[in-house]
């Protein structure tokens, strides 16, 4: 495998490889739905079990969008996906369900309804938008109408729920392709949101009808493995089914401070996930490595139980303390979190199980916080071993960051 090539510590051109990132996932079929900032390639997960044969039984304790999950189930391999976010949880369900005949026909003829009522104005205007604190630097104000309208007759209509599902995740895709959000900086950005001079309707309804028509396509290719989806912490790794597994493939948040909720927001108010911003700072809080919001403001006085004893953290910590308290805990306590995972992990894995982990390292101020390394300490502290350490792509510009792959085995 090309990524798995050891970098020694010297070499340094280790190249950016967008196609180990996201934007492998945007034109393959289901895996480009909805999308994801900090999901992981498909490539990647593709390329771990061709090289991994005996992986029946995957587990994914961090899953995000699903693609873990979608890549094992189109290979025939069965998957357990658990996250901590709702949202999540119902989108890498929808991606991993198999679809009948009926359904695909259901989807598209109900699109079609739907177009021409919102097209005709028929069924009034809609009155509910979501709860979006300062909701028109995302859409202008008829964009947002007509985006209520379409919401309205998707959850009118008479239909089962994987009908309305593929309906929701067409326009989970018209809603974002429709913001003014830019999402090519970490941070996102709004583009100045101005009033069109032209009515938009006709276009947007026509790149609904797009969306449908392309999800129906995907939603035809039938998977084989069979993907359980479940909403849990997986610092703790309650998984309510027995089932043992022989493989962990997976990517944890990176301690970088990226707020999944940051770019999940505008789904997760229009879908019903989030009806009020202190609800957002309070997942952001049970996820490991977030800080949006009251997420922020309890790090302050959070105090460590020293679940993660190590030198060379307690170091990097005291370094980052000398600049900022709050900074400081975040790291302990995405370290502690993560201690508590691996901890918990072994008891759920089949003797000579073997871990995936992509991870990258990150900076604060001067101090470069080692991910990879720390993983690779906690793996041996609870008892895993052939443990190794791959660089597999440099992040972005600056030059200290990259990606890895962290692997053991139990
Ligand atoms: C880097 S993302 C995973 C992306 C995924 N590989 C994909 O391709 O979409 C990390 C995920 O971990 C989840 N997460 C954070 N804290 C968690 C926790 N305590 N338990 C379970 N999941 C958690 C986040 O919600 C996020 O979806």
């Amino acid at each position: 495998m090309e990524y798995l090539r050891v970098y020694s510590r010297q070499m340094t051109v280790v190249k950016q490889r967008a196609e180990l990132t996201f934007k492998e996932n945007i034109k393959k079929g289901r895996h480009g739905w909805v999308r994801l900032t900090p999901a992981y390639s498909v490539k990647l997960v593709y390329e771990i079990l061709e090289s991994n044969h005996n992986c029946r039984n995957v587990l994914d304790p961090f899953s995000g969008t699903g693609t873990t999950g979608l890549a094992c189930a189109e290979l025939g391999t069965n998957a357990t996906l658990l996250d901590i976010n709702p949202f999540l949880i119902w989108l890498a369900e929808v991606k991993t369900a198999r679809y009948s005949y009926v359904d695909l026909l259901q989807t598209t003829r109900h699109a079609n309804v739907i177009a021409e009522a919102v097209k005709t104005k028929k069924g009034g205007s809609a009155s509910w938008t979501p709860p979006i604190h300062k909701i028109h630097r995302w859409w202008s104000s008829k964009r947002l109408a007509t985006l209520a309208e379409i919401y309205q007759h998707i959850c009118g209509v008479e239909t089962t729920e994987p009908v309305r599902n593929l309906l929701l995740i067409a326009f989970c895709r018209l809603l974002i392709d429709w913001s003014n959000a830019a999402f090519n900086h970490q941070s996102m950005s709004f583009k100045n949101s101005e009033e069109s001079l032209f009515d938009e309707t006709k276009m947007m309804v026509s790149a609904f009808l797009a969306n449908v028509a392309r999800i129906v396509r995907a939603a035809s290719k039938q998977i084989c493995g069979k993907v359980s989806v479940y909403e849990s912490d997986s610092r703790t790794l309650n998984v309510p089914d027995s089932a043992e597994y022989d493989c962990v493939i997976t990517s944890p948040p990176y301690s970088n401070r990226m707020s999944y909720i940051r770019e999940l927001r505008p789904y997760m108010y229009w879908l019903g996930y989030l009806s009020e911003s202190r609800e957002a700072g309070e997942l952001d809080w049970k996820a490991i490595g977030g800080t949006w919001g009251i997420a922020t403001s309890r790090l302050s006085s959070w105090r460590s139980r020293d679940e993660f004893q190590s030198s060379s953290l307690d170091q990097v910590v005291r370094s980052v303390a000398t600049r900022s308290h709050v900074l400081a805990n975040y790291i302990r306590k995405y370290m502690d979190d993560m201690y508590l995972h691996f901890s918990n992990l072994g008891p759920l894995l089949v003797d000579g199980g073997r871990l995936f982990y992509i991870v990258g390292n990150s900076k604060f101020y001067d101090t470069l916080v080692p991910v990879e390394e720390f993983y690779a300490e906690m793996m041996q502290k609870v008892g895993f071993v052939d443990i190794s350490v791959q660089k597999i792509r440099k992040r972005n510009s600056k030059k200290e960051l990259y990606e890895y792959l962290v692997s053991a085995r139990k």
